[in-house]
């Protein structure tokens, strides 16, 4: 059998992991053939590939971040209109099944890609851990573990100086990494773009923390949060890929509007691609692993239109359609538990 992988979206630490992992039981089980696609959709556009086998060099990829396949974000509009010349380019290689590793757009790629015909079966990636039907998706662990240590190191110049410190990490549409690295860190406050914050709020939290004589006061913002527009008004920073409005640097407008409002110092860190970068942590290595073994074998046994999905311990294959519905946000529960630890 011959099968076509590719990498789309952002990067995301653990993708050669997985690209190791189809390539370890597909070509070194099976003997299938490999075919990786270069910058994720465009390669497959463009017919730029790379012939993959069960070698020393795909072998020592486990805990390399980044991909060895390259990937790009593409205009989901243009990768719609593509969709002949994609499936033109499968054809002229012998491509018998796709399997594209990527968050919301190179799955939504994907189920279109199945709806034409196409078998397909979608690794699901990213730190920001939206995606649904899946417990979890690898890259998270990593960019949490980063965050939670830098927040841990802001605590400790934040209490020396006494200082109010914004931290700004990776989340457009929902607040995982922002949750999870809030509760791991003890922050005083997340704010995530699940729930808008009232800046008054915000600053009375402020205030009664050092009122009561504690040292310092730690938020954490991800990239996508936004105030109820009563409060306060966000400058607007364009339109992503979805057709979402992005608002450019909320911590750093939000950090001016408190020094405004209360005068009381305060500093912004925005850790940014840092939460994306280098090697996967073991639980990253050991899900992405999972995943691409998954993969390859549906892929094998004839399996399309699905994505490999983590629940509980297993691994399961859920339909694309379903989990390409909505993104996954961070549930009311989380919030609630978070909000016991804020101020
Ligand atoms: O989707 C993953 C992600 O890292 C988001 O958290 C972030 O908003 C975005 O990608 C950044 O994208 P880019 O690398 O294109 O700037």
């Amino acid at each position: 059998m011959r099968i076509g992988i590719l990498t789309g979206g952002g990067d995301c630490p653990g993708l050669n992991a997985v690209i190791r992992a189809v390539v370890r039981t597909a070509n070194g089980r099976y003997g299938d053939s490999i075919v990786g696609f270069r910058d994720g959709w465009r390669g497959l556009l463009e017919d730029r590939k790379v012939q993959i086998q069960n070698d020393d060099r795909v072998d020592r990829l486990l805990a390399k971040g980044g991909t060895m396949l390259g990937t790009a974000r593409v205009n989901p509009d243009k990768l719609q209109a593509g969709i002949e010349q994609i499936k033109q380019t499968l054809d002229d290689n012998g491509v018998e099944c796709l399997i594209p590793i990527g968050g919301e757009g190179t799955l939504t790629a994907a189920r279109w890609l199945s709806d034409e015909g196409v078998p397909v079966i979608g690794v699901p990636k990213t730190i920001d851990n939206d995606i649904a039907c899946t417990d979890v998706t690898f890259g998270h662990d990593t960019a949490l573990s980063i965050a939670t240590e830098a927040i841990d190191r802001l605590h400790t110049t934040a209490e020396s100086h006494q200082r109010v410190m914004l931290v700004e990490v990776m989340g457009r549409h929902a607040g995982w990494i922002a949750m999870n690295a809030g509760m791991a860190s003890g922050a005083h406050l997340t704010l995530v773009p699940e729930e808008p914050f009232d800046v008054d709020r915000v600053c009375r939290m402020i205030k009664r923390r050092f009122q009561h004589g504690d040292s310092h006061f730690i938020c954490v913002v991800a990239e996508g949060a936004s105030p109820d527009p009563a409060s306060m008004t966000l400058r607007e920073g364009g339109i992503d890929e979805f057709g979402h409005k992005i608002f450019t640097g909320v911590a750093q407008q939000l950090g001016a509007e408190i020094e405004r409002r209360i005068g009381k110092e305060v500093r912004t860190t925005v850790l940014g691609h840092i939460q994306r970068g280098g090697a996967p942590t073991s639980y990253d290595r050991i899900l992405a692993t999972r995943f691409g073994v998954h993969a390859a074998e549906a892929a094998h046994a004839g399996e399309s239109g699905k994505m490999v999905a983590l629940h509980g311990t297993r691994i399961d294959l859920v339909p694309l359609d379903e989990a390409t519905k909505e993104l996954k946000r961070v549930p009311e529960e989380r919030l609630r538990e978070a909000a016991a630890f804020f101020g």
